[in-house]
């Protein structure tokens, strides 16, 4: 008799697994919420939006495999208490990422920058990184193992795109994950980024000055970066298959960053 073609059914990439996402009740933090509990994890979302990160939970709706802190990533006494609260409901820490962000005014020219709302970004998308990777560790180091995962952008291996506070504190979250991965790879935990182009979402819509039809220039032909994209790549660093892949900037922008516009735009001769 033949072998019978049905396909094998599918395996939750994220089983058994227990993870935090800040900024997670909208935008990519939501995509990525979403799309690890669909692989099987069990997420808490920390977030200031109260309002979005309980509507997210109920909306999924899976028994407790999703529940919401409150949690503002620039106060430490805040982080420490998503991790506490996480490892009394659930147990364990296996995969932190690091997603909350912000951006500021774009103001193009440093002089009208000033001392406050630079600050203010490095205080959130820098500063909160820290505090996310520090009190992951606490208790992933333990336990001899975890991911930790921090969006950073683009804009951490360019320049020119973004606001300067922006652009600095996703170099600087790079930096702060391959330091972070040199020292904790000694526990088996993993740290790495991942820098997506640009997605219009609230917070992309609001700096670019565009809405969420606005066509956004890809260079990869016909396809727009959505926020699945990134949550499959989060996916991909959380779970076991990146199992040996730590310190890695993980660019999600469909070959963006290596375009040189000076090249002028080229098609390669068809033979060589
Ligand atoms: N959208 C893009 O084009 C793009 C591209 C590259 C990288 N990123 C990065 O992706 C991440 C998510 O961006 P997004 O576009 O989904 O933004 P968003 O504004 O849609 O979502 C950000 C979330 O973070 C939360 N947040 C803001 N400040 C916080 C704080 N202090 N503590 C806790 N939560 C806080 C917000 O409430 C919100 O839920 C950011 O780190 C951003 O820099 C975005």
């Amino acid at each position: 008799m033949a072998a019978s073609m049905a396909s094998p059914p599918p395996i939750a990439r994220l089983a058994n697994k227990v993870a935090i996402v800040t900024g997670g009740a909208r935008g990519i933090g939501e995509s990525i919420v979403r799309s690890f509990i669909e692989q099987g994890a069990k997420v808490v979302i920390a977030d200031i939006r109260n309002d979005l990160g309980k509507s997210v939970c109920q909306d999924i709706g899976v028994d407790d495999s999703v529940s919401f802190v409150h949690c503002d990533v620039t106060i430490e006494s805040d982080v420490e208490n998503v991790i506490n609260t996480t490892i009394a409901k659930y147990g364990q820490l296996d995969v932190m990422v690091n997603n909350a962000g912000i951006t500021d005014e774009p103001k193009l020219s440093i002089l009208d920058n000033n001392k406050s709302d630079f600050e203010r970004v490095i205080s959130v998308n820098l500063t909160g990184v820290f505090l996310g990777t520090k009190h992951a560790a606490r208790v992933m180091i333990p336990k001899c193992k975890g991911s930790i995962i921090t969006i950073a952008s683009v804009a951490s291996i360019t320049g020119g795109g973004t606001s300067h506070a922006y652009t600095s504190s996703k170099h600087g979250v790079v930096g702060l994950a391959k330091n972070v991965a040199a020292e904790l790879g000694k526990y088996q935990i993993r740290v790495n980024s991942i820098s997506p182009y640009v997605i219009p979402t609230v917070a992309a819509c609001k700096f670019f000055d565009i809405d969420d039809t606005s066509s956004v220039y890809s260079n990869l032909k016909g396809k727009t970066l959505g926020p699945r994209d990134v949550a499959n790549a989060a996916i991909f660093l959380a779970s076991d298959e990146s199992g040996y892949i730590s310190g890695h900037n993980l660019v999600v922008d469909g070959g963006f960053s290596v375009l040189n516009p000076t090249f002028g735009l080229f098609s390669w001769p068809t033979t060589i």
